[in-house]
């Protein structure tokens, strides 16, 4: 399936022997048919762009009170953020906003902080990446939640201008699940925007 975006109308068509092929090679692509603009948006897998990260918290990471300093990890946070929205998108990308920022637990020295991120939903020109965070401990390898975050992402293209990303590719009743939530927080978002926030 290929969504097609025009000055004047959105088309979808099915995939057909011309089209086919890797969505990495025609995620984005711009042709002109007919005298109109229409940009060709492939669709990727959730698994396509997913990233897992692992640091070691070391003395240089911590507060005052001893455990993994709070804006260190919003940094990786952002970091991993991006690195998915780029794998997504294959291009710029900007941080538009950050919400559902909870800590459960502290990290402290010497424990080793996995960050999983994935996209959890695609709009026109953003996407919004949630991000799970972790503490695995070195003895019996177990994962304990510390954190869970969305970050919302913007497409950039050569002017800096949001551009339309590809669309997501829902496999499972869990990203199915996802996708339904997201659209509430963005609805939120948005509410918040108008609002001024
Ligand atoms: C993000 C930014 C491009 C949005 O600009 P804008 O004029 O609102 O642009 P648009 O209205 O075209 O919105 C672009 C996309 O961002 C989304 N967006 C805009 N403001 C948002 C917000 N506060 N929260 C979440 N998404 C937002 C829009 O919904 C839209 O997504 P969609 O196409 O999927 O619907 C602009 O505010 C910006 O450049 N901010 C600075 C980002 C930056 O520098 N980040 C680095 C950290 S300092």
């Amino acid at each position: 399936m290929w969504v097609l975006f025009s000055a004047v109308s959105i088309v979808t068509i099915e995939k057909t022997s011309c089209l086919a092929g890797k969505t990495e090679q025609a995620a984005y692509d711009v042709k002109n048919i007919s005298g109109a603009e229409i940009i060709m948006i492939g669709e990727r897998k959730v698994a396509e762009s997913q990233v897992e990260i692992a640091r070691l918290v070391r003395p240089n990471h911590l507060n005052s009170a001893g455990r993994l300093f709070g804006g260190l990890l919003m940094q990786w946070l952002d970091e991993a953020a991006g690195m998915v929205a780029m794998r997504h998108t294959r291009s710029n990308v900007i941080t538009a906003s950050v919400d559902n920022l909870r800590f459960i637990h502290g990290a402290y020295n010497g424990e080793m902080v996995v960050i999983i991120g994935k996209v959890t939903y695609v709009g026109t020109t953003s996407l919004e990446v949630r991000l799970d965070t972790y503490v695995e401990h070195i003895d019996d390898g177990m994962r304990h939640p510390i954190n869970r975050a969305y970050f919302t992402m913007v497409a950039l293209d050569e002017n800096d201008k949001p551009k339309p990303v590809p669309r997501l590719m829902i496999e499972t009743e869990a990203e199915k699940a996802e996708w339904e939530a997201a659209k509430k927080r963005r609805e939120m978002r948005m509410k918040r925007k108008e609002e001024g926030f």
